[in-house]
């Protein structure tokens, strides 16, 4: 390993990095961009594919959760009685002399000397609230009563949903509803690359519980989704728990709190952990006139239940999880030996867009067609890259920056000791190994990682 190491210390750096390798781009970029839109391209749609099947896997393999993949467009009524129509709002505040728009419950000069923080005119406008939903229209009449709304979060998807759900999976509380999927915002103030956007997607599970045990299982729920974040990569030195007071909680939660994460712009908020009583049900029951209980057979008892809810969006984490992933090491180039910057996005494997990349030592055919041959065989189990051009350091160098676990290098000996190089991305340690036991090994050693 390397003598000396430095972690990510701008957002810059890897807002470059994630275009460069074909992670993250800026949408419509060919018309100047869509301001806080992004696509991810072709590693990046790979990493998100990982991070949302880990955060899958580590919910619906539970005995005690199942999943849902909900409608973005729900009945309008559902937005009247969650609250969102009348309260899913913050306060926008317009400087009349550079025009800037801007939060005033979250811009420092605003709150400390009613400043434009863009331009410190006091010419401003009163604060009036802006509500967040993106509103459009079903059908092809654009009048009032064809409104709709794109969900700004999934979790309404869960309790308009929780009869079906407790009826068809026959799930006995306490259980749980977890749902990946797009959310949609109208925020004043985006940015931060993917850590902020109009569009994004959520991780959201919503834990029924019986009233009386909520705090226990708040508790329960804000340790578990800490140690999960610590098996996607996030150091726990870079992670910590905030509490909401009194005015900081929203208007559904009993008792809330977030998980922050040391950006490279600051600690900010990456998970919440709410627990939201019985308010979406009760509110979904009084409008929809449907009666959302459960009955517990054991006690023969009635009641609505509480729900402990987690949400975190995806985009965001994979923020956490690239920042956590980036370091440079100085450190000995492979093939001259001389001192070099490395780059590397030390992922998990399980989280790494690719886990093995193929490296033909030459563009002969009588090496391009074995190499070709074993990352196909290797491609029935891995995300695998080929990769051909330019000089094998060079090729270990780009995988690396993309966070590539082992690397295989085939070479004219292979061709008759029917072995190949295998390298491991932390140690740069090189093995010779039997092209016979090549999937076992990286199976092994992903495992083992
Ligand atoms: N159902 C509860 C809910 O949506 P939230 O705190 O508003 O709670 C949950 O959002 C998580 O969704 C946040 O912790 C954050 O990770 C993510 N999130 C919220 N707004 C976002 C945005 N505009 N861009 C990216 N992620 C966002």
């Amino acid at each position: 390993m390397s003598n000396s190491v430095k972690r990510l210390e701008d957002l810059a750096t890897m807002v470059s990095l994630a275009k460069r390798r074909g992670l993250v781009f800026q949408s419509s970029e060919i018309y100047g961009g869509l301001a806080s839109c992004w696509d991810y391209g072709p590693l990046g749609a790979q990493l998100k594919m990982n991070v949302k099947r880990a955060w899958w896997n580590a919910m619906t393999r539970r005995e005690d959760i199942v999943g849902l993949d909900a409608s973005i467009l729900m009945h309008p009524m559902v937005w009247k009685a969650s609250g969102h129509i009348d309260g899913f709002s913050d306060p926008l505040v317009d400087c009349k002399s550079c025009k800037t728009r801007f939060r005033s419950d979250n811009t420092a000069s605003y709150i400390e000397r009613r400043e434009c923080p863009n331009c410190g005119s006091k010419d401003l406008t009163e604060a009036r609230q802006f509500n967040l939903m993106f509103k459009t229209h079903m059908g092809p009449s654009e009048d009032s009563g064809s409104v709709v709304y794109l969900r700004p979060e999934t979790a309404q998807g869960h309790f308009v949903n929780f009869e079906n759900i407790q009826t068809t999976s026959r799930k006995k509380i306490p259980f749980g509803i977890a749902a990946i999927g797009k959310s949609f915002r109208n925020e004043i103030t985006p940015g931060n690359f993917i850590f902020r956007t109009r569009e994004f997607e959520q991780m959201e599970m919503q834990y029924f519980v019986k009233p009386g045990t909520d705090m226990d299982w708040w508790e329960k729920w804000r340790e578990t989704r800490w140690n999960f974040l610590k098996t996607v990569g996030l150091d726990e030195a870079d992670m910590r728990f905030h509490e909401h007071k009194e005015g900081e909680l929203a208007h559904y939660a009993r008792k809330a709190g977030d998980i922050e994460y040391k950006f490279p712009f600051g600690w900010q908020e990456l998970e919440g952990i709410h627990n939201r009583s019985d308010f979406d049900l009760t509110q979904h029951a009084k409008f929809s006139g449907k009666k959302l209980e459960y009955f517990d057979e054991q006690a023969k008892e009635k009641y609505v239940p509480y729900v402990i809810e987690t949400a975190i969006g995806c985009d965001r984490l994979i923020l956490a999880v690239l920042c956590a992933a980036y370091r440079e090491e100085i450190t000995p180039d492979e093939e001259t030996g001389k001192p070099d910057v490395r780059v590397v996005l030390g992922f998990k494997p399980e989280i790494a867009p690719v886990k093995v990349a193929v490296l033909p030592l030459s563009k002969k055919a009588e090496l391009q067609e074995p190499a070709m041959a074993l990352r196909n065989e290797l491609a029935k189990e891995f995300d695998v890259n080929y990769d051909d051009s330019q000089s094998i350091g060079k090729r270990y160098r780009r995988q690396d920056e993309v966070g590539t676990p082992y690397c295989i290098t085939f070479d004219f000996d292979s061709l008759n000791d029917k072995k190949v190089t295998v390298r491991h991305r932390d140690t740069m340690k090189q093995d010779r190994v039997e092209i016979s036991q090549v999937m076992n090994y990286i199976a092994h050693g992903l495992r083992n990682f």
